[in-house]
């Protein structure tokens, strides 16, 4: 497949945020996008980059009724350097596949795929910004596009990447976060669609973050829909306690998205020689070791959260913070850690950082 270039002319490209502190999350987008498109017949075809715009849509796209799309998060870092790197993108790209496999759409061409997006983020690299924490985020996106409205799969399919500069995902910044816990709603359940990376499980926890939001929680902390008991993961990220000695997180078990900033931080504790296991653990033993002082640190892990420290949890009424409510010291040498390797400035062992610019 031949990959056509359509560029926005100099003069008309979008004014920048120069202010690195004001970029937020999600908000402001670059000059160019990706698009692809799907039909039966053709499998995927017209690879093409173009402007950023606004999609055409029939109002009976399938997506837009039974949310049948799947998509990813990953970034592109402007190293010290200059250099521009890439973190495991690969790895989004297959769990993307993953996610289509799910949602019954084709799956893309990998490598094609990782070289489109690379000519992309190239292309708009000016728009990586450079201060440590911000980088370029990068959003691709499977939509059903059959304008018909019986519930099955669809034929025809839009494949696109849009790219924006981003800081803090939250608004306290790197600052610990605070997080509620849901007993009333649940997020997915397995079986479901947990594990893959598609907008009904993010719709399914719109209430209960705008409760918790209400009650000033930055995020909710979701418990496994069956026995509402053990601990699953938190709205953007999955989420690591430190019980004594050990760091624990959830498996994955079907549930769980796997993220692949968790699985980073698994092989990180690893290397470190810190004990880190994936297993089952309730509500009831965090609750436990935050009154005892067992449980010292709480931690998400996500592309776009990074590595989130979380100050206090709030359980059935009762607020419980977590140490002396800062960030703490494996949080903050994760933190910096993945960082240096993500910005090309640590020596990378795992063989996880691409750059891409030379
Ligand atoms: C990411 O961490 O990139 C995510 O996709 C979370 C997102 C829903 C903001």
């Amino acid at each position: 497949m031949e990959l056509a270039v359509r560029e926005v002319a100099p003069k008309n490209r979008k004014p920048r945020q120069k202010d690195e502190s004001k970029l937020g999350f999600g908000r402001l987008f670059t000059d160019h996008m990706f698009e692809m498109d799907y039909h039966p017949d053709k499998g995927w075809h017209d690879p093409r980059i173009v402007p950023h715009h606004p999609l055409s849509l029939d109002p009976a796209s399938m997506v837009l009724h039974y949310g049948q799309e799947a998509f990813e998060g990953l970034k592109a870092y402007r190293g010290k350097d200059d250099g521009v790197y890439l973190f495991r993108h690969r790895d989004n790209l297959k769990r993307m596949n993953n996610s289509c496999k799910r949602l019954v759409m084709p799956e893309l061409p990998i490598d094609f795929i990782s070289d489109c997006l690379k000519k992309l983020v190239l292309l708009d690299r000016d728009w990586i910004p450079t201060s440590t924490g911000c980088a370029l985020y990068i959003r691709p996106n499977i939509i059903a596009t059959d304008p018909f409205l019986g519930v099955r799969p669809s034929s025809t399919y839009l494949y696109y990447i849009i790219l924006g500069p981003v800081g803090a995902y939250y608004p306290e910044g790197f600052n610990p976060v605070s997080i509620y816990v849901s007993d009333k709603y649940v997020r997915a359940v397995v079986g479901g669609v947990g594990d893959a990376k598609t907008a009904g499980n993010y719709a399914a926890g719109l209430l209960a973050q705008k409760e918790a939001k209400d009650k000033g929680f930055t995020q909710v902390l979701w418990l496994d829909a069956i026995e509402r008991k053990y601990i699953e993961e938190v709205g953007t990220m999955n989420i690591f306690f430190k019980f004594g000695d050990e760091v624990v997180t959830s498996p994955l078990t079907g549930s769980i998205l796997p993220g692949v900033t968790r699985d980073s931080v698994i092989q990180v504790l690893g290397k470190w020689g810190v004990k880190c296991t994936e297993r089952n653990y309730s509500i009831g033993e965090v609750i436990a070791g935050l009154k005892d002082g067992h449980v010292t640190e709480v931690f998400g892990s996500g592309t776009a959260a990074i590595i989130s420290p979380v100050k206090s949890i709030q359980y059935k009424g009762q607020d419980y913070q977590v140490g002396d409510g800062k960030t703490g010291p494996l949080s903050q040498k994760l933190y910096d850690y993945i960082l240096s390797l993500q910005y090309g400035q640590q020596e990378d062992t795992f063989g996880w950082t691409e750059r891409i610019d030379l």
